[in-house]
């Protein structure tokens, strides 16, 4: 099951972050707690899906729309997607991505990008069919054109 994530889901969430910080080697954020001001902003603004499997949490994509300096473009960047070893195969990462095109979408975004595990194969995998393609370092889906 796919649903928003809530403000008490966070302690179960910071567990599975601390799991995909390890496997994917994640160095951008310097501990849990900057994560954590980072996170629960954007579960506020409704920008966090978990993946549950008999309710535990297995999964779950945070994302946020930013507005690109240089070109003027508004664009929603994947910051985060990810399933526990556990939880893999049973349609929750394309799931999730499935909910953040669908919010990049209802929010007017121009491209939906995906900056985190870039080079791994089992997102490319799960990415391609969906239509992004690699560049500059994400990602990427074009959904509209100017
Ligand atoms: C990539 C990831 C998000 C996929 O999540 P998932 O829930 O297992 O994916 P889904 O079940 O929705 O898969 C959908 C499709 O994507 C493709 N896919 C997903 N994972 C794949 C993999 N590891 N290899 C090849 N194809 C894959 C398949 O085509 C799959 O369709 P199928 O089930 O009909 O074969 C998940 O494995 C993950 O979080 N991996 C972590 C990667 C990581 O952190 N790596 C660290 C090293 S950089």
């Amino acid at each position: 099951m796919i649903r928003p994530a809530a403000g008490a889901d966070l302690p179960e969430l910071a567990l599975l972050w601390e799991r995909y910080r390890a496997e994917a080697n994640d160095v951008r954020w310097a501990d849990a707690g900057q994560w954590q001001t980072w996170i629960m902003p954007r579960i506020s603004a409704g920008d966090v899906r978990i993946g549950t499997v008999e309710r535990t949490i297995n999964a779950y994509a945070a994302w946020q729309r930013i507005l690109d300096a240089q070109t003027g473009a508004r664009n929603l960047e994947i910051r985060e997607l990810y399933v526990h070893p556990d939880g893999r195969g049973q349609r929750l990462g394309s799931g999730l991505l499935a909910r953040a095109i669908d919010a990049a979408r209802q929010r007017e975004c121009e491209a939906v990008e995906l900056v985190s595990n870039v080079d791994d194969e089992g997102v490319r995998a799960l990415v391609g069919p969906f239509g992004f393609e690699y560049s500059g370092g994400a990602l990427r889906l074009q959904l509209q054109r100017r």
